[in-house]
């Protein structure tokens, strides 16, 4: 038995803290002596790659699993020959599901070469119990299996597994607690997303992210203020607050306040030259953000606005609690307040019930609304949502002959749309060097849209002035103006 094993059966209960981060602080401390003595064996550190799905509530996850992971002592690696594989699993549609699946046989192929190799499965699948229940059964070679709400809990999980030695499954139906101050790590130096709340209470009848995200919970706005604060101070100028539906941050907390005051303190802090937000739900979007982002000179021009159907009798069913009038009007409003704006959205084909006339109300709306871009859905049964029970689901052939109409719809509109700034020069945010190789860059706009123009990589993560030369659909060709 190895000498940290020993000394580890002797720590008594009661040494180990029951309050949070400092539990995780603990266990972090006593795995930083596992890792010295795997270090001392291997003769190198053990590395770690997280493979992400789904979205940004996702990266952003795994941002924290990370920092984590390099506290204990672990070294990112870009490819899954690692000492420690995560997956952190989407199950929005089935698609992301399936693409998990695929991939986790290729990881016992691995782990035959490695045996020492670890393999964690987290996320939004792992909330769902047929899941768990399918990787206990055929995947037996999964260490760690934990869901969405324990995710702080990382550490505690690895040492019970290197204690245990037998797959450690840990999966919570829901929590309020909420685990502040753990150590997280950026992918980017220059941007970074900032949680403002988890879960979602909408039940939108398609969607899964409820059941799997738990109910809606706010940051506490001093909390949320201290995270932005520290990460300027380490040189982030771009912040992105993420929530499934940031307007109706706020209301559940103590001192209820509304997500335009929230925004309003994010714009005080020194240093962030950028606000952008993610997802704005149609419903709750107040006449108070659209005035707080039109005196804003950080928040970014960009609003997503999910419609997902043009038709108010398939958004009803949707539970989406708006009509199509109300969203053109909303959209007009907005346009209105911000004629710059640019203006983004999701749309989900064959909905149960989805008639050609509902459809062509979509593409109405596709057509007076003016989006830059539209994320198109095809929709996907998930299992446990109220749409799943409904009969009168669409054949496969008729949606996918709407889904071209709405994609050959979008291109149209987004082109013109994209083309309105050809020759003005903008503010981009340099993001990296392109795949064009050195001395060719990409930025994005306040906007969303991306730049590529020639310049230095010394760039990177800086504010230019950029001419936008040429549009191309969905980027633009630019040149730097010194
Ligand atoms: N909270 C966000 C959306 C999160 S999911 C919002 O309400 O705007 C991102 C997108 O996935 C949704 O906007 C929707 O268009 C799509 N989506 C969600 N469930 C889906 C399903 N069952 N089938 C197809 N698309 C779906
Ligand atoms: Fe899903 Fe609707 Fe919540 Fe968005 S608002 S996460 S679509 S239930
Ligand atoms: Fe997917 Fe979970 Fe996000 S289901 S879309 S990763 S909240």
């Amino acid at each position: 038995m190895s000498e940290w094993l020993k000394k580890i059966k002797e720590v008594s209960l009661e040494q180990i803290p029951t309050t949070e981060p400092e539990r995780q602080y603990y266990f972090m401390d006593l795995l930083k002596g596992w890792m010295e003595e795997q270090v001392a064996e291997k003769g190198r550190k053990l590395t770690y790659h997280i493979q992400t799905f789904g979205c940004q509530m996702n990266s952003k996850d795994s941002e924290k699993l990370a920092g984590i992971l390099e506290t204990i002592g672990y070294v990112e690696t870009d490819t899954e020959k690692a000492d420690f594989v995560l997956y952190n699993t989407c199950t929005v549609r089935e698609n992301a599901n399936t693409r998990v699946y695929g991939r986790i046989g290729y990881l016992g192929t691995m782990k035959k070469k490695n045996p020492d190799m670890k393999i964690a499965m987290c996320g939004c699948m792992m909330q769902e119990a047929h899941v768990v229940e399918k990787i206990k059964k055929s995947y037996r070679f999964v260490d760690i299996v934990f869901g969405t709400h324990n995710i702080f809990k990382l550490a505690e999980l690895l040492y019970e597994d290197i204690l245990r030695g037998k797959m450690v499954v840990d999966v919570w139906e829901g929590t309020e607690q909420i685990v502040e101050d753990l150590p997280s790590e950026h992918k980017y130096k220059f941007k970074a997303g900032v949680n403002i709340m988890y879960g979602c209470n909408n039940f939108c009848s398609y969607c899964i992210v409820p059941y799997v995200r738990g109910r809606e919970r706010s940051r506490k706005p001093e909390d949320i203020i201290a995270e932005v604060k520290k990460l300027a101070s380490e040189g982030i100028v771009e912040i992105m607050l993420l929530g499934q539906n940031v307007n109706s941050y706020g209301k559940t907390l103590e001192n209820p306040i509304s997500f335009a005051e929230l925004l309003k303190m994010v714009e005080e802090v020194e240093g962030i030259k950028r606000i952008r937000f993610m997802t704005s739900h149609p419903k709750d979007l107040s006449d108070e953000l659209i005035e707080t982002m039109k005196n804003s000179k950080k928040i970014c021009t960009h609003l997503h606005l999910p419609m997902q159907s043009g038709s108010t009798k398939v958004l009803k069913e949707m539970n989406r609690k708006y009509t199509k009038e109300e969203y053109l009007l909303l959209v007009d409003k907005i346009k209105t307040a911000m004629p710059e704006v640019s203006l983004t959205t999701d749309i989900i084909v064959g909905f149960p019930g989805e008639t050609e006339e509902d459809f062509l109300e979509t593409i109405d709306v596709v057509r007076k609304a003016g989006f830059d871009s539209a994320y198109t859905f095809i929709y996907s049964k998930r299992t446990g949502t109220v749409a799943a029970k409904m009969e009168n689901q669409v054949p496969e052939e008729v949606v996918k002959d709407r889904f071209n109409r709405l994609l050959e719809e979008i291109r149209i509109t987004s082109e013109a749309c994209a083309n309105r700034y050809t020759g003005k020069t903008m503010e981009v945010l340099v993001e990296e060097e392109n795949e064009q190789g050195e001395g060719r860059l990409t930025g994005r706009l306040s906007n969303n849209l991306l730049v590529h123009f020639n310049g230095g990589k010394e760039l990177i993560g800086k504010l230019v002035p950029v001419n936008l030369k040429e549009c191309k659909g969905f980027y633009y060709i630019g040149e730097l103006i010194l």
